[in-house]
């Protein structure tokens, strides 16, 4: 049978509101919220909090398209945006974000970015799911 779209989340992040809790906390947010690849990818950028934010909305529209808040089980650290050698994004998944998403019959995750020096947006997509047996 073929798959179903289980769900869909969004997320709108201010480019500025991330610039200013990196200035803030620094490695204590970024160790905390982004994987190493993820820290990797962005410092070597021109504006790297621009990039920032659109991985911090790829996190909060997960969680959206799941159905939790942040505090519901998963870290934020376990939902990984990973840019391909076209710079096409897709997310890896570990520790709770891989185990909550098989157990609820996920079977594909699809990730879409964009963002202006102001503005980073992304919207994640769930297929599978138990709803669409
Ligand atoms: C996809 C593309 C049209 C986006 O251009 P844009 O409108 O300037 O950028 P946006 O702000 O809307 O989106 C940027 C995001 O698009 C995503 N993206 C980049 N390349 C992509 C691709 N090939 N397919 C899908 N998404 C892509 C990335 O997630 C990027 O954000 P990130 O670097 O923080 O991960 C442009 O990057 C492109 O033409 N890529 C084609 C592949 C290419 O030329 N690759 C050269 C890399 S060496």
């Amino acid at each position: 049978m073929d798959e179903m779209i289980e769900s869909v989340g969004i997320d709108l992040v201010e480019v500025k509101r991330i610039e200013k809790i990196l200035k803030k906390w620094g490695e204590k947010f970024t160790g905390r919220v982004f994987s190493e690849g993820e820290i990797i990818y962005c410092s070597k950028k021109a504006y790297p909090s621009i990039h920032y934010a659109a991985r911090f909305a790829v996190k909060e529209a997960f969680l959206k398209c799941l159905g939790v808040g942040i505090g519901g089980g998963i870290a934020l650290k376990d939902i990984e945006v990973h840019n391909s050698d076209d710079g096409r994004p897709e997310l890896h998944l570990h520790r709770n974000a891989k185990h909550i998403l098989k157990d609820r019959g996920i079977t594909g995750t699809y990730v879409s970015i964009s963002h202006t020096n102001h503005y980073a947006t992304a919207i994640v997509i769930f297929e599978g799911g138990f709803g669409s047996k």
